[in-house]
């Protein structure tokens, strides 16, 4: 794919890319003549897809990488994307781990990375922050409790970023697809199945895009444009929106999870 020049040298960070669309993202970035490092927990399909795109892996817990990835790309981080996830599927009575692994990885990673890098970006007036929430994040997803407040307070961080430093040059950009062809779309069991699997897109229409939302200077990323629809029906009428998600989760139900 040919470079629109924008990313040109620009130094990227993709946490959560040893596949789906972290890796989308981080191939794209490269594409565009980024210097790109990627993270991920797992260090030899981290270290499989820097290989393939001509990155830097940097392999560990995405709270902890962003100093790392900032001395192996050689200066400072001009675009950080919050990707890494965690599925959480279950209810209120999922486990205390559970729940408290998906508040680290879903919303606190992303906390923790940008304490280290706003000092530069608002001294610096520029730094972009992409944070791969979900439309979880936006509309609430049936079966999966954690999954869903933690993707709404990724939600609520980006655009507190976003609506606290966008006059200080900070840009942010909230990805919310529904279902993406992913590991994670696999392992979403019968409610993915049912809510998600019909309407997928695959990781590379995810990048697209964030590519198309990042040349309007856009916040909400939307691959599943119809999401739009969902979230005014969500606000403007909760109730017969619940009603709705309702039927969706009898339904689920009906299938015997
Ligand atoms: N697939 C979908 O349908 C879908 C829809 C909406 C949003 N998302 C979001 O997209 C993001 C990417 O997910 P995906 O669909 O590509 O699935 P994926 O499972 O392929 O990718 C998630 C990656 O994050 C990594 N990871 C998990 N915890 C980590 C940690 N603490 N540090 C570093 N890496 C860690 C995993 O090893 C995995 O490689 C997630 O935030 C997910 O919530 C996915």
């Amino acid at each position: 794919m040919g470079g629109t020049g924008t990313f040109q040298g620009a130094r990227v960070v993709v946490t959560g890319a040893a596949g789906g669309i972290g890796a989308a993202l981080a191939r794209r970035f490269a594409a565009e003549g980024a210097r790109v490092a990627v993270n991920d927990l797992d260090p030899a399909r981290v270290r499989a897809v820097a290989e393939d795109i001509g990155a830097v892996p940097v392999p560990g817990d995405a709270s902890a990488v962003v100093e790392e990835a900032r001395d192996a790309l050689g200066g400072a981080v001009d675009v950080y994307c919050a990707n890494a996830g965690l599925a959480s599927p279950g209810d209120a009575a999922a486990g205390e781990e559970v729940w408290s692994a998906a508040w680290d990885v879903n919303v606190m990673a992303h906390v923790r990375a940008a304490r280290v890098l706003l000092p530069d970006w608002l001294e610096r007036g520029s730094g972009r922050f992409v944070s791969t929430v979900s439309a979880a994040g936006l509309l609430t997803m049936v079966g999966a409790a954690p999954y869903s407040v933690t993707k709404h307070g990724a939600y609520a961080f980006a655009e507190w970023l976003s609506l606290t430093y966008r006059h200080r040059g900070l840009k942010v950009h909230a990805i919310c697809p529904q279902g993406v062809r992913t590991d994670m779309l696999a392992a979403a069991g019968s409610a993915g199945e049912l809510v998600l699997a019909p309407t997928a897109v695959e990781p590379g229409d995810v990048a697209d895009a964030l590519f198309a939302g990042m040349a309007e200077d856009r916040f909400l990323i939307l691959p599943h444009p119809e999401v739009a629809g969902y979230y005014r029906a969500r606000a403007a009428e909760p109730e017969r929106w619940l009603g709705g998600m309702n039927r969706v989760q009898r339904t689920w139900e009906a299938t015997g999870r």
